[in-house]
Parts: C-alpha cells; sequence; structure tokens
C-alpha cells in the first residue's frame, strides 16, 4: 500500500509493501498513480518526496511473480502504467525527490530516476537487474539512465544488470548525494526547495526537462520568453525587491 505523509508543503510518499521489499504489483503502483495525481494537482504541495518503508529497501522493482502470469497485452498495460507513473514524476510541476534506502532494483530504480532528484542512504543498492530475467527496463530505464549517466555507462548497467552502490551511484551521477538517514536529507533539501517560488520551479522544471531533446535554439527561445513574462509575477517582484531591501523573500506563489 502507500502511505502519505504531510509536513507543511511537502508530502511524504511511501511505498509499503515489506513482505515483498515493497515490489509493485497493480494495486500498489496504481495507488502509486492515483496519490501523485493528487499531490501533482494540490497547490498546497510544494514539493514530493518518494522513499519505501523500512531499512531494507526503496522498490525491489515490479513485481516479479505477477509479470510471471502476464501475457503480450497485459504487459503492454503494466508498462503503461509504469510510464505514466513515471511520467507524473517527471512533469508534475513541482520538485520530486527520491529518498532511497536499500534496493532501487528495476521499476525502482526507474521511479527514483524519473525524479528530478535522488539522494542515497550508504546502505543503497541501484540498478536495473531486468536482463537476467530475460526482459527489458519497462517503465523508462532504456531512455533516462542514459540522460543521467551518459549513454556508455547506462548500457553498461542495462546489458549487464549490474548493481552499484551508493558511493558509485555518486559518482556517476546516478544519486545527487549519499546521506544517513537518508529521509532527513530529502526533507532538508525539500523544505528548502518549498521556501522557493513555486512558479520559479515549475518553469525551471519545465524548461529543464527540454534541455535533452527537442530544438536547442527553440528551448532557448522558451526560456528567455519564459523569463520575460515572470516579470509579471509577483513572486519576481518580491524577490527582487527583498535582496535591494537586504530581507529574505516571502514567495506567494502568485
Ligand atoms: N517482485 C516480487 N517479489 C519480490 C521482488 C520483486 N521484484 N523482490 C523481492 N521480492 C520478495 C521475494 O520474493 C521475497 O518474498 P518471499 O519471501 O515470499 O519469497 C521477499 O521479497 C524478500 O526477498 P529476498 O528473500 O529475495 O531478499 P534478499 O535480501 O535475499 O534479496 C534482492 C534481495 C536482491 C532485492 C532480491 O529480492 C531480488 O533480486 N529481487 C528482485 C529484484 C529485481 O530483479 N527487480 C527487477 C524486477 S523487473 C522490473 O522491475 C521490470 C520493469 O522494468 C518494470
Amino acid at each position: 500500500m502507500i502511505q502519505v505523509e504531510r509536513e507543511d508543503a511537502v508530502a511524504i510518499v511511501t511505498v509499503d509493501r515489506p513482505e515483498a521489499l515493497n515490489a509493485l504489483d497493480v494495486a500498489t503502483l496504481t495507488g502509486l498513480r492515483d496519490r501523485l495525481r493528487e499531490h501533482a494537482d494540490d497547490d498546497r504541495v510544494r514539493v514530493v518526496i518518494l522513499t519505501g518503508a523500512g531499512e531494507k529497501a526503496f522498490v525491489a522493482g515490479a513485481d516479479i511473480k505477477y509479470m510471471s502470469g502476464l501475457d503480450v497485452d497485459q504487459a503492454k498495460r503494466w508498462g503503461a502504467l509504469g510510464h505514466e507513473v513515471g511520467r507524473l514524476l517527471e512533469t508534475m510541476p513541482k520538485p520530486t525527490i527520491a529518498a532511497i534506502n536499500g534496493f532501487a532494483l528495476g521499476g525502482g530504480c526507474e521511479l527514483a530516476i524519473a525524479c528530478d532528484l535522488r539522494y542515497a542512504a550508504s546502505s543503497a543498492k541501484l540498478g536495473q537487474p531486468e536482463v537476467n530475467l530475460g526482459i527489458i527496463p519497462g517503465w523508462g530505464g532504456t531512455q533516462r539512465l542514459a540522460r543521467l549517466c551518459g549513454l556508455g555507462v547506462a548500457k553498461e548497467l542495462i546489458f549487464t544488470g549490474r548493481i552499484v552502490a551508493a558511493e558509485e551511484g555518486l559518482r556517476i551521477g546516478l544519486v545527487n548525494g549519499v546521506h544517513d538517514p537518508v529521509l532527513d536529507k530529502a526533507r532538508e533539501v525539500a523544505t528548502l526547495l518549498s521556501s522557493k517560488s513555486p512558479i520559479s520551479l515549475r518553469l525551471m522544471k519545465e524548461l529543464a526537462n527540454r534541455a535533452l531533446g527537442g530544438d536547442h535554439a527553440a528551448n532557448l527561445e522558451a526560456e528567455g520568453r519564459v523569463f520575460g513574462e515572470l516579470f509579471s509575477s509577483e513572486d519576481a517582484k518580491e524577490g527582487l525587491a527583498a535582496f535591494v531591501e537586504k530581507r529574505e523573500p516571502k514567495f506567494a506563489g502568485r
């Protein structure tokens, strides 16, 4: 099941299925999709943290027992549901942070890399072991891993199924930092981000998501347009004025 906690403007969404190391079956993945949709649309939530219950796992992947009985059409629907969850994390108009405690394998690693930021506990183990099951990463791993770590590293990881420890994850750009306890670090960053202008964050996320695709000149043009338009917002006026007046800004999100 999915647990949700709210701490001011930060929502902590926890995958809680300890008997399967938080592996995602249909009910759990659908619940996760639904909770993420709610948080995407709720302006009171400014940052979303995704984590797994317990010390041992973030998410040990898609549920292999469930997948072992799927036919082609069912597998396509299962892949599409995972993609929907990944896209929600990647495109919701606020930052998403993965707090990776323990195993983040297969679909678990794929959901972590769909988030904007990733922090790992020193015990974390990440990877895409699908090749060992005779399948392929199906929730974004063939695409997003290359965007984070480069194509050469990504191919090595998905071809071999090799699991990497937290420190190596940091070295190859798979995680942003290694911290114990990792949820405290995720909370700290989330609290910091929730003090920023949600409009700036939303627009930066949207623009940064275009950085590795599409037309570079058109993307720069979009940045220029958005930069200019933002000057009509209360937050821009407040942020600029606060600097000039030597005080802390207070962003209302307008
Ligand atoms: N699906 C279903 N059940 C899982 C699971 C998974 N992905 N991962 C762990 N479990 C279950 C185990 O079957 C076990 O349950 P039982 O006691 O009922 O058998 C329980 O969780 C505890 O696991 P282990 O006893 O195996 O724990 P361990 O500490 O010995 O090993 C592990 C931990 C190395 C993570 C091992 O469980 C493992 O290899 N899990 C599978 C990881 C994996 O291959 N993930 C990718 C799945 S494919 C995918 O995600 C496709 C995609 O791209 C969408």
